[in-house]
């Protein structure tokens, strides 16, 4: 066949497809319900805070608000109890709060972090706030978190400490990192802004860790708004985190830590409207988590009968959050592309209500494996100084060639399927349109 009749044929196919990507019928023409977590006790608690005048009562230097005020320390004890954990500090964001707990390990300008390139950019950047290299490791091809053969190969006598994080909700390989880690005295930084409510071994992800955070933005499974958490059981550590997001510099003169005297504080502070909300949700995260649960065995019962799908594996001992449901697509089997796979579905399916500009919440590839970024292929972060790389010694540079983490470039580029719909507040017949928009795009693909 030569190029021309090849386009009459696709031409002709589509005249017939019944695919929506070609024109034809959706099977949702309704939007998906938005994942509504604002209640009357939230807007009680709110407006009491409203009422009181008191949004925020921090103060940058060493009295008794530095610590804030009571909502947020009501949060803090509420966070801590529910996880299990010494100490809460509640920060303005994950990425605050990843910035935090860097600066609080003591990372010195040249040290070495090994972070994951499948995950949001925040997670591998924080090492470069305070001048430490990111050193990307592969992931698992299974479960996606930072495989721990891939991390080891990566331990040179300049690592300090691991940011790992529990990617989708499902806790990190908790024992073999932890080992691997006190085997070489590395800190572990627990990115657990996916994953609030798993657990593993009956211990919360989050607290898997020397520091865990969290987000509470609002893609979050409960959520301020905007915000976070540091965790942790050590209290030197915990300290550190309240001078760093707080002004450090300005407090520990009059605070009487000589040996905190090499910090600068920023302002990472949450207000106490969004401490507020906190407080109310964090009773409704369990029950939050079991209804997203719920709904991915639903699904998983209807999705497993297309053979070119793989389900999300669930790692020995953990429990699943389910921020996001990850399935693994065959183009082998499937005999198409996934691009071209995940493209029909949405096109058959919905946007989310309130969060209509983001498109249907069906996603392929996830993010792009962060190491391409050009920040690290143009090794430059200030001014065009390639400092910190430049205190690498010669021969021993970290490489974000292309090719470095094949697993993830792999899930990236032809296997990994990410959606959301299957968060709390989705009905059966929600599910069931999902499903059958897979279902209608599988059984057509041969027209894609
Ligand atoms: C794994 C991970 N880490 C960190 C963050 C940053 O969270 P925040 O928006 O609260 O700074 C996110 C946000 O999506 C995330 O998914």
């Amino acid at each position: 066949m030569n190029d021309v009749q090849v386009l009459q044929k696709i031409k002709a196919y589509k005249a017939i497809s019944p695919l929506a990507v070609h024109g034809g019928q959706k099977i949702r023409t309704k939007k998906f319900p938005p994942y509504l977590l604002i209640d009357q006790e939230v807007e009680d608690a709110v407006s009491k805070v409203l009422r009181s005048g008191v949004l925020s009562r921090y103060l940058g230097s060493w009295h008794q608000d530095f610590y804030g005020g009571p909502q947020v320390r009501a949060f803090e004890e509420a966070w801590a109890a529910h996880f299990g954990v010494k100490h809460a500090i509640a920060v303005n964001s994950a990425t605050s709060g990843l910035y935090a707990a860097v600066g609080a390990a003591g990372i010195e300008p040249g040290d070495e972090i090994i972070v994951t390139p499948f995950s949001m950019s925040a997670s591998a950047v924080a090492p470069l706030v305070y001048n430490a290299i990111p050193v990307f490791a592969d992931i698992e091809k299974d479960y996606f978190c930072l495989d721990v053969a891939s991390i080891e190969q990566r331990i040179t006598s300049r690592t300090k400490a691991i940011i790992i994080v529990d990617l989708f909700g499902l806790p990190y390989d908790t024992q073999a990192v932890n080992e691997l880690a006190r085997k070489h005295k590395l800190l572990v930084i627990e990115d657990c802004a996916q994953a609030p409510g798993a657990f593993y071994k009956n211990k919360s992800a989050g607290t898997l860790g020397d520091m865990g955070v969290y987000s509470l933005n609002y893609h979050k499974h409960i959520h301020t708004g905007e915000g976070g958490v540091v965790v942790t059981d050590n209290d030197e550590l915990a300290e550190r985190l309240r001078l760093i997001r707080n002004h450090a510099e300005a407090v520990i003169d009059a605070k009487g830590d000589a040996h905190f005297t090499n910090m600068i504080g920023f302002n990472y502070r949450l207000t106490e409207m969004q401490a507020a909300i906190g407080l109310v949700l964090v009773k409704h995260l369990n029950p939050l988590v079991e209804a997203r649960v719920e709904n991915v065995h639903y699904l998983e019962k209807r999705l497993t009968s297309i053979p070119a799908l793989t389900m999300p594996k669930i790692r020995k001992d953990c429990t699943h959050a389910y921020y996001l449901h990850a399935i693994k697509f065959d183009e082998c089997v499937a005999g198409v592309s996934r691009n071209a796979f995940v493209n029909a579905v949405k096109a058959e399916l919905e946007v989310t209500e309130w969060r209509e500009t983001e498109g249907v919440k069906v996603n392929a590839g996830y993010v792009k494996p962060l190491y391409l970024q050009s920040i690290y292929q143009k090794k430059q972060v200030y001014g065009t100084s390639s400092y910190p790389w430049s205190l690498q010694p010669k021969g021993t540079e970290t490489s974000y060639a292309p090719g470095i983490c094949p697993v993830t470039e792999r899930m990236h580029n032809n296997e990994l399927i990410v959606h959301e719909l299957m968060r709390s507040g989705m009905t059966k017949q929600d599910l069931d349109d999902v499903f059958h928009a897979f279902e209608k795009v599988w059984e057509n693909r041969k027209l894609l």
